[in-house]
């Protein structure tokens, strides 16, 4: 009994000294994998430079040690500003049960070698650039629970065998590039609560044994190419939460029982798909919802009594084919008034039929969104929807109602987008939405609304739009309103019965696209201020009583595609600058008093663009025009005619061949350099050719330079042919993305238009002097410089005196609201939602007034609406954009991308 206790404690000792050793063996192991790991991260951060020789492994920061063995069991280095490739001697530390690395700059293929760990429980590996395929080897870490891929650059298909990793829970592989059919393997994830896999390119249909997965809550696949029906298992997981398939081409009916089946179902996103048939009783009869969208699917039928569902805050049907245009189509709004949380409730692009209930007045006082457009509702608008205080957005367009405008509408203090356009409201426009200084959009085009215009409307100063044509409106047009500067998208008056002139403050519209104030009773002349109105691309003044000439100042109108004149009493000559409008297509100035020359170059050359038709006294112009021509000022007496034609006849036969031999040798030279020096003209921007940049920047001197970017260089300058101070933005073509980075900043600049976004004046695509590709933006010339200068002041040595630059709170804080102003309309108000990606104070540029103007467009990203999938694949340079630090936080996730 002794010597068996003795031989069982020396057995004790022996394997204790013998594990112990083991244990420091892997030790030594865990740290060189540790030192390799650090070895590949290109610039350390501060984060490792606890990472030395003085401590212990188990003390650098990141890394937890088993207590009694010392081995690294887990790496947590989220959001560590790591970059380089993820070594595979990670692989070594085979006690590792949590290896963290999201949120990071890693980039390089995932090593197969994680596929050692197999204690690992939780791999994340979210938001990094991770590229090529998911390693088919970590299907051996059969212990894993957590799996996050979400957010890089991977590609090629999702592992088989992946599907035996039993105990997963959570798989997230969303935004990346993958793509192929999901395996039939996932039927054995047998553990898996949540699969989150939207933003990606996976085809073919769901298996239908993804129905065996009983214990699954989340299910998001939305934005892939999946297409099919959705299998009917899929609907018998009766623990599903969370239900998610947007933007895929699914088509078929939902079952009748659905609402049975899923009965805990919070969340559901089959919009944007081809789904068809009616929307089943059953499904909205469950209170749990949170969020319902059923948008763009081809439903037919009326929209079945909702239950009671107090949590819900989405509640989106729109352009789904739903109602019948009948009087009850609307019944199901009644049950939303139990709803207290409801923020959004789309209803658009129906047909929906019926009056328009008095209950939304008792709608959720957090009600952001309330969308009715495009049906068939009558009825008017109730007195109550000033209750509706959130709302941003209220649009009933394009339906039937009737009766006025409630004046309560002025209590909605936080609209933006007031949508009444295409109904039969009558009445007059209430005067308190000159309360509403949060407004972007009035639009009541095509309505019968009567009276004057209220000057309280000069009060909405962030307005954008104003719509108010093809309407009965009289009286003047108010100063007030013409003094809205921030008007940038549209001023809409045509077809209503003002009077009076036009207000000289139509001059403070600087940022006006689109002005059209046509078929009124308008008199007077055209105010000399219209000049100032530079932004202009379409301008329509017809249909009025204007008279007197045109006024010269309209000159510097050179944005101008389109000008109608037409109708008004208009006199004295074309002037000629019209025809040096370089983006005119269409000119009307028919039926007006004008008389003497047509201008024959610029629009005027070309007869389908130019309307000149009732005017009496009009000569010259091109030949197809027919009019007499131009008497000559300076008549000679007839006799020295005959003189002049005998000396002039043999002359002008030498002077002819000349003229031809020369113009010959020209041609001949130009058409050589043509095809070598093609000026790419297909741009949206008024062009500008090099040499006037050229001649302008001194020839891009030094002393002109007054930045450099990531992407080139910036010059002032001052064109020749307008005398205009100007920025020159050349690109430096060399390095790479730079000319995506020109096509993208001309792309986006063409849509967008705002008084706190630098303007682009020209485009510049060509040759340089030494043959070589040149691009460069024009824009205009900020007086006062960056914001960056005036946060970090230069000190330079040079003798010139600096002004120290200060400022003072309140241009701080217009600079920041003019910034917010800025990103506002890139994000809320475009049609495609634009994210800068590289807000910092030196693309911030200040005007003569310090008003703050963002500019430099080249790394910005478009955030389609319909499917965010297309973001990635239009810029599909992943990785960290811009300038670490200065991405807006809220931007920071797209640019990360
Ligand atoms: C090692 O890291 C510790 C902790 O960050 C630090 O205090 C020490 O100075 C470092 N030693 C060396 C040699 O870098
Ligand atoms: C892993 O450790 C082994 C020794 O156990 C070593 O030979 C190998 O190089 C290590 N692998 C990596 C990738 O560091
Ligand atoms: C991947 O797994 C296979 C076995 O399936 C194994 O033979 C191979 O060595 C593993 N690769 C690495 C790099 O660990
Ligand atoms: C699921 O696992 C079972 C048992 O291991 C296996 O027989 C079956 O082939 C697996 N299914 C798929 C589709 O791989
Ligand atoms: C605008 O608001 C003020 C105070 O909020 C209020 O006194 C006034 O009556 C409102 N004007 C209109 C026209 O509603
Ligand atoms: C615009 O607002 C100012 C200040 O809030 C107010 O004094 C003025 O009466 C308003 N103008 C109109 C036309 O409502
Ligand atoms: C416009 O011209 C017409 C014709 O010349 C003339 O009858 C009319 O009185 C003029 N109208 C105005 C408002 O000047
Ligand atoms: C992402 O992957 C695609 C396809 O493999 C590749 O073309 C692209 O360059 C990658 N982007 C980055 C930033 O690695
Ligand atoms: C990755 O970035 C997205 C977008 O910002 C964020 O929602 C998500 O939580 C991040 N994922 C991880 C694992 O940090």
């Amino acid at each position: 009994m002794s010597s068996f206790i003795l031989w069982f404690l020396s057995f004790q000792i022996i394997q204790h000294s013998f594990s112990f050793s083991l244990a420091r063996g892997g030790s030594e192991i865990d740290k060189l994998s540790l030192l390799s790991f650090k070895a590949q991260i290109s610039h350390p951060p501060t984060k490792l430079s606890s990472w030395n020789e003085s401590l212990h492994f188990c003390q650098w920061s990141g890394v937890t040690c088993g207590r009694q063995d010392r081995r690294v069991i887990e790496l947590d280095l989220h959001s560590s500003q790591l970059v380089g490739s993820l070594s595979p001697s990670i692989g070594n530390l085979s006690f590792l049960s949590l290896l963290s690395l999201e949120n990071n700059g890693f980039t390089n293929t995932i090593p197969q070698e994680l596929g050692r760990l197999v204690r690992l429980q939780a791999l994340l590996l979210g938001n990094n650039s991770f590229s090529g395929e998911i390693p088919a080897n970590i299907s051996h870490c059969s212990n894993l629970l957590k799996l996050n891929l979400e957010g890089n650059n991977l590609t090629g298909n999702l592992p088989a065998g992946l599907g035996s990793l039993s105990k997963l829970q959570v798989f997230n592989f969303r935004k990346n590039n993958l793509d192929g059919k999901i395996p039939l393997s996932f039927e054995n994830l047998s553990s898996i609560i949540e699969i989150e896999g939207k933003m990606n390119y996976l085809q073919g249909g769901i298996p239908n044994s993804i129905g065996k997965l009983k214990t699954l809550n989340f299910f998001s696949l939305g934005s892939n190419n999946l297409s099919g029906t959705i299998p009917p298992s899929l609907y018998n997981i009766s623990s599903l939460i969370h239900f998610s398939l947007p933007h895929n081409q699914f088509h078929g009916t939902l079952p009748p029982n659905i609402g049975l089946t899923l009965p805990n179902l919070e969340f559901l996103g089959i919009h944007d798909n081809q789904l068809s048939g009616l929307i089943p009783a059953t499904l909205l009869n469950t209170s749990k919802f949170t969020e319902i969208y059923l948008s763009y699917n081809e439903f037919t039928g009326k929209v079945p009594t909702l239950a009671s569902m107090p949590n819900l805050r989405v509640f989106s049907i729109q352009e789904s084919g739903l109602g019948n245009d009948e009087d009850d189509d609307l019944s199901f709004l009644y049950t939303l008034s139990n709803s207290s949380k409801l923020e959004v409730l789309a209803i658009d692009g129906n047909n929906f039929g019926g009056v328009l209930p008095d209950i939304i007045s008792n709608f959720s006082t957090k009600l952001k969104k309330m969308t009715f457009g495009s049906n068939q509702i009558q009825g008017s608008i109730p007195d109550g929807i000033g209750n509706l205080i959130s709302l941003d957005t209220l649009g009933l367009e394009r339906n039937h109602l009737t009766g006025s405008i409630p004046n309560s509408i002025g209590k909605l203090q936080n609209l933006v987008d007031l949508l009444l356009s295409e109904n039969r409201l009558s009445g007059s426009i209430p005067s308190s939405l000159g309360n509403i200084t949060s407004l972007m959009q009035i639009n009541f085009h095509q309505n019968s609304l009567q009276g004057s215009i209220p000057p309280s409307l000069g009060n909405c100063t962030n307005l954008l739009l104003l719509g108010l044509s093809q309407n009965h409106l009289s009286g003047p047009i108010p100063k007030e309103v013409l003094s809205i500067s921030s008007l940038s998208k549209r001023l809409g008056l045509s077809e209503n019965q003002l009077s009076g002139s036009l207000p000289f403050e139509v001059g403070k519209l600087k940022h006006l696209g689109y002005m059209d104030i046509s078929k009124n009773r308008l008199s007077g002349e055209i105010p000399a201020s219209l000049g100032s109105c530079e932004s202009l691309e379409h301008l329509s003044l017809d249909g009025n009583f204007f008279q007197g000439p045109i006024s010269e100042s309209l000159r510097s109108l050179r944005a101008l595609q389109d000008l109608n004149l037409s109708h008004n009493n208009l006199t004295g000559q074309i002037p000629k600058f019209l025809g040096d409008f370089k983006l005119l297509q269409s000119l009307d100035l028919s039926f007006n008093d004008l008389e003497g020359e047509v201008p024959m170059h610029g629009v005027f050359e070309n007869t389908s663009a130019v309307s000149i038709a009732g005017n009496k006294n009009l000569c010259g112009g091109i030949l197809q025009l027919n009019l007499p021509t131009c008497r000559s000022k300076s008549t000679k007496p007839k006799s020295s005619t005959k003189l002049t034609l005998t000396v002039a006849i043999p002359c002008g036969f030498i002077g002819l061949i000349f003229i031809a031999s020369f113009l010959f040798l020209c041609c001949l030279k130009k058409s050589l350099r043509k095809t070598k020096n093609e000026l790419s003209c297909e741009m949206p921007f008024r062009t500008v050719a090099y040499k006037d940049l050229l001649q302008a920047t001194n020839g891009f001197s030094s002393g002109n330079l007054v930045g450099a970017g990531s992407f080139g260089s910036v010059y002032k300058g001052v064109l020749a042919f307008d005398g205009v101070t100007v920025a020159v933005k050349v690109f430096n073509l060399l390095r790479e993305g730079a000319s995506k980075s020109f096509m993208r900043e001309c792309a986006a600049l063409l849509n967008i238009r705002h008084r706190n976004l630098v303007k682009v004046l020209f485009a510049c695509a060509g040759v340089d002097v030494q043959g070589n590709d040149f691009k460069a933006l024009v824009y205009e010339f900020m007086i006062n410089g960056s914001l960056e200068e005036w946060l970090h002041p230069i000190h330079t040595l040079d003798l010139e005196v600096h002004q120290p630059k200060n400022l003072n709170l309140i241009q701080r804080l217009n600079i920041a609201i003019d910034v917010a102003n800025a990103l506002d309309y890139l994000h809320n108000q475009c049609k495609m939602p634009i994210v800068h990606c590289d807000l910092k104070p030196s693309n911030v540029l200040l005007d003569g007034d310090m008003t703050a103007h963002v500019g430099d467009f080249g790394l910005l990203k478009f955030l389609s609406e319909a499917s965010c999938q297309s973001s990635s694949s239009q810029t599909s340079s992943v990785g960290l954009k811009g300038t670490v630090g200065y991405a807006a936080p809220a931007m920071a996730s797209y640019c990360w991308r």
